[in-house]
């Protein structure tokens, strides 16, 4: 075998790698769409919100058209709602501007979603570094075992997203079907690898983040908002109101 790790992981995500629907797209509006998406949400959860997502808007200035309202009740389940926002409002710029060579000037686009939209869209040589990616260049050994080749930057964050979802996990990494296992220091030392630390998390039914994904989700499709303490209502909804999400009406709360 005279091939590097990096053309190993390449070759393996060749056979192996999921088949994934923006996978199959250079357009930078769904490949943003993807990446917002899955900011907060599973894969497969998000596949067919993601389809259905991009059949009702299907460039950024149908979504930059949609009121606030649509957006939101279409995003309903996929986490965060100020991130609807900000996808609209990004998508608002680049109707009016164009595409920016610096990705992080647009609305909620940071370091991470600005390097997946470079390498998926526009070829750049970028490495997205979410927490599996993270995690596979911790373990063996970063940039100087696994980086893009010229050209390839897109197959190899595919590459490297699906090698830490599915074999260099945090907790039990499964080294025997690893493509890089042969270069990878820490192959094997699952004990001394390291995993994401345990610490104890409030239930998310207790979080100020549930009451105001379900007063949006009442109000998205007309119900009565939910049966929580008042403090807590209270508290969700002026959060909601001073981010733009909600807006007082004469008859009550309501989607802008
Ligand atoms: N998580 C974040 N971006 C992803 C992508 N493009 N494919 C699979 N999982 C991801």
């Amino acid at each position: 075998m005279s091939q590097g790790p990096t053309a190993a992981l390449l070759a393996w995500y060749d056979r192996r790698g999921r088949d994934l629907p923006w996978r199959a797209t250079t357009d930078p509006y769904a490949v943003l769409v993807s990446e917002v998406m899955l900011q907060q949400t599973q894969v497969a959860r998000v596949v067919p919100r993601y389809e259905a997502w991009l059949v009702r808007w299907p460039t950024a200035a149908a979504l930059a058209a949609a009121s606030v309202a649509d957006v939101l009740r279409a995003w309903v389940g996929l986490g965060y709602n100020r991130r609807a926002l900000r996808l609209r409002e990004a998508c608002a710029v680049v109707t009016r501007e164009g595409w920016p060579d610096d990705l992080t000037a647009l609305p909620g686009v940071g370091a991470y979603t600005a390097a997946a939209v470079g390498a998926f869209a526009f070829g750049r040589h970028r490495v997205a570094l979410d927490t599996n990616v993270r995690r596979v260049l911790e373990r063996t050994g970063g940039p100087v075992v696994l980086s893009p080749p010229p050209g390839r930057a897109a197959a190899f964050n595919h590459a490297a997203m699906d090698l830490g979802a599915t074999v260099c996990t945090a907790r039990r990494p499964r080294c025997d079907g690893c493509p890089v296992r042969a270069w990878c220091p820490s192959a094997g030392a699952v004990a001394a690898l390291p995993g994401r630390a345990r610490r104890p998390r409030p239930r998310f039914e207790d979080t100020d983040r549930w009451v105001r994904g379900r007063v949006v989700a009442a109000l998205a499709v007309g119900d009565a908002l939910p049966a929580v303490a008042p403090e807590r209502l209270d508290r969700a909804l002026a959060g909601l109101a001073r981010d733009g999400l909600v807006v007082r009406g004469r008859t009550g709360w309501r989607l802008p």
